[in-house]
């Protein structure tokens, strides 16, 4: 007996990182996982890496059709939500007087609106499950916001007044909220980035506090958090996760 047997989960951004991380972790802890993000190839072999308790369901969060079909088919595949992990984002670095157009508009719709769009479909069926879970993945930069990233800084801000506010509005339906801010963490997070760019806010970061050297944590330790959430004994809520990488011992 896993303590998530017969539990069905939505993870987004779960084609890499953070996301795949944790839709392993919940199927290795007995869920059935659909896994949602934009690139089919690379969503479905991180499917097929879990096996059959996992669903791909390529789709973007930033819109609205695209996430109702999601959650459809979710229900038409196994009738049942316990939790949703809000998770894909995108960050694009930039001084605000040069940030273009379409990086703009996409960090938010994807990062915020993104999580409204979903929580907005995952809620009738979390509700005729009992109750269940919201997990929105933060960040460091929700609390304490990084230069060069203020449109992101500012999507998770938002994100983070958006949960508690859906925690006061579905707590008398038993669905629990938490939000959980990783620290720097080893992904691909940064693969799109310009590298002049991406060197010249390193170091930025570096220098302003935000970032230690040698200082990431694994996606499977956010992964495991992200159990560590949805296993909590009904009647307790973990309302705040902040999980931050160590110095590693010589
Ligand atoms: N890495 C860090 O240091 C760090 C630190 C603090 C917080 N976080 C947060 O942790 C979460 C995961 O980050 P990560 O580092 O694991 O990122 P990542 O490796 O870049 O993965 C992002 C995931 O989101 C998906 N995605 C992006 N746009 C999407 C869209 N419009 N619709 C559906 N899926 C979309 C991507 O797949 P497609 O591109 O194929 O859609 C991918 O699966 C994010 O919320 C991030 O803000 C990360």
């Amino acid at each position: 007996m896993k303590p998530l047997d017969g539990r069905v989960a939505v993870v987004t951004g779960a084609s890499r990182g953070i996301g795949r991380a944790t839709a392993e972790a919940l199927a290795g802890a007995g869920a059935r996982v659909a896994l949602v993000a934009r690139g089919a190839p690379e969503l479905k072999e991180a499917a097929d890496a879990i096996g059959p308790d996992a669903l791909a369901v390529a789709a973007d969060v930033s819109d609205p059709d695209s996430v109702r079909a999601a959650f459809r088919r979710v229900d038409e595949t196994w009738g049942r939500l316990d939790a949703l992990v809000c998770n894909a984002a995108v960050a694009v670095p930039a001084r605000v007087e040069d940030a273009d157009d379409a990086a703009l508009a996409q960090q938010v719709a994807t990062n915020l609106l993104g999580a409204v769009y979903c929580t907005r479909q995952a809620i009738p069926s979390l509700r005729a499950a009992g109750g269940g879970d919201l997990v929105y993945v933060s960040s460091d930069a929700g609390v304490a916001p990084f230069p060069l990233l203020a449109v992101y800084s500012a999507t998770k801000g938002g994100l983070e007044v958006f949960a508690r506010a859906v925690r006061a509005e579905l707590a008398p339906d038993g669905i629990r909220v938490c939000l959980l801010r990783p620290g720097p963490t080893l992904t691909g997070f940064a693969r799109d980035w310009d590298p002049g760019a991406a060197a010249a806010a390193l170091e930025v970061w570096q220098a302003e506090g935000h970032l230690r050297a040698g200082e990431l944590l694994d996606s499977g330790t956010v992964a495991e958090s992200v159990v560590h959430v949805l296993t909590r004994p009904p009647g307790a809520e973990l309302r705040e996760l902040d999980v931050r990488p160590t110095t590693p011992r010589e």
